[in-house]
């Protein structure tokens, strides 16, 4: 018997009353995937309050790296939550605050001593990224990416670039954000093949420097090592060294944005790792805390310490239940060889998804670094017209069969596996099979 049980029409009874609940009082701005609500979860298994039992590939968009309701995740919240669940760092520190930067500070890619603070989301970790960059630099510009996404704060969606839904109507945006192509080789905005084009795209950053910024007005470059909500977009691997040399050269800082790809979802415990990339900040999020508000700026000393005192923090920044449970998370993935276990998936979700390459014309392009596999779908390979109802008809078939996956990219046409990377072979073929019959379904 396989891991996935349906007991009614999705959505269920149960589900389709707190939907109706939902639409009086919740706004419809919160956008949501599935219209199956949770009652609980356990490694890669959703059940939902009808009973169903739903294998998850989105993780709650890539949040569940060791698994839902890990049991040393959930020790270690037991543990903390009777003796404090609040003190604000800024009125009585704690050891455990400490500790976790200690640890991030020792596996971040980052040269040099380094230095760790704690806020509460993505965007916030982004928001004070940007402020620490000024306050060393001086400058006021930050160069972003096309296809980037870097969260829903004002700053954060400066730098995000897609419109509908995430920007339209929400202006006027931050300024001093200045955007660049990324290298979508797939899309290439140069209409340039790699290698043969030598990585055109990230030598070009010097272009920029003639046409938008002076580079002594740049403070930072922010990037993705492999685009998220953008599309699952690994660059070739020698790009980030090529843009690093560029922004060195004219003392611009790197902030590698790691919220999505980090915390060992490619196979590392940063992305940047695979490409050399030595960022001088680098964010973590999403999976740092298995779910609880957790995010951490990581970055060089000298650089952290730009801001004078009182410059940075929040209220709630590196709550004490939700450091314990990334202490949990970072052991977790340490001691059960999920990073390795990360590259083995990716290899096995790769090798499937090349097949469905040959047999369905949907789809126009495998890719990913480590277990961060996107599949992206097109209506025509020669136009490579984004096929974003199929994208959306493939995950709806899914669920009905008992998975749960998520879209991606700025068309909205790619299918990302963030499954968590305690999944086993079994579970993983299981879902592999819906996705594929999913993929069958919506070709034909
Ligand atoms: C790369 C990246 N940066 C920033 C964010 C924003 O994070 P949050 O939603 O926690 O604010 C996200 C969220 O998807 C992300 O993928």
């Amino acid at each position: 018997m396989g891991a996935i049980a349906l007991r009614t029409e999705i959505p269920g009874p149960r589900s389709v009353e707190l939907h109706a609940r939902r639409e009086q009082a919740v706004p419809r701005g919160p956008f949501h995937v599935t219209p199956v609500y949770i009652e609980r979860a356990s490694g890669v298994i959703v059940e939902d309050v009808d009973g169903n039992r739903f294998m998850d590939f989105a993780g709650g968009i890539g949040v569940l790296n060791v698994g839902h309701t890990h049991q040393r995740v959930v020790a270690q919240i037991e543990e903390q939550a009777p003796l404090f669940t609040h003190a604000c760092f800024h009125v009585t520190p704690y050891e455990v605050y400490i500790r976790l930067a200690e640890k991030l500070n020792e596996l971040a890619p980052i040269d040099g001593k380094k230095k760790t603070f704690f806020v509460n989301s993505g965007a916030e970790s982004v928001e004070n990224a940007v402020k620490i960059a000024r306050a060393f630099t001086g400058r006021p510009a930050v160069i972003c990416f096309e296809d980037a996404f870097h969260g829903r704060t004002l700053l954060g969606l400066s730098l995000t670039s897609k419109i509908a839904p995430y920007k339209a109507g929400f202006g006027p945006f931050a300024p001093e954000v200045y955007r660049v192509p990324y290298a979508y080789c797939y899309r290439c905005a140069y209409n340039l093949t790699h290698p043969s084009c030598e990585t055109f795209c990230a030598t070009h950053l010097e272009d920029a420097f003639s046409r938008y910024v002076e580079p002594a007005a740049v403070a930072a470059v922010i990037a993705e090592p492999v685009l998220g909500e953008g599309g699952f977009v690994v660059p070739p691997e020698n790009y980030f060294r090529e843009l690093q040399k560029v922004c060195r050269r004219h003392g611009i800082l790197i902030i590698a944005d790691e919220v999505q790809s980090g915390m060992g979802r490619t196979g590392r415990f940063f992305a940047s790792e695979h490409y050399g990339l030595r960022p001088d900040i680098i964010l973590s999020s999403k999976s740092l805390a298995s779910g609880l508000p957790l995010a951490a700026v990581i970055g060089r000393a000298d650089i952290m310490d730009a801001p004078d005192v009182g410059g940075l923090g929040g209220t709630f920044g590196g709550n004490p239940i939700a450091c314990q449970s990334a202490l949990a998370v970072l052991e977790a993935l340490e001691s059960e060889n999920l990073l390795e276990r990360a590259e083995d998936i990716g290899r096995l979700v790769k090798a499937r998804a090349t097949t469905w390459k040959d047999r369905f014309p949907l789809v126009g392009d495998v890719r990913g670094l480590g277990a961060m596999v996107g599949i992206e779908l097109v209506e025509d390979r020669n136009t490579k017209k984004p096929a974003k109802e199929a994208a959306n008809t493939v995950s709806a078939l899914a669920l009905q069969r008992g998975l749960i996956t998520i879209t991606a990219g700025t068309y909205g046409n790619v299918i990302r596996t963030l499954m968590p990377l305690v999944i086993s072979d079994d579970e993983l073929e299981e879902g592999l099979d819906v996705l594929e019959s999913a993929l069958e379904s919506a070709g034909s």
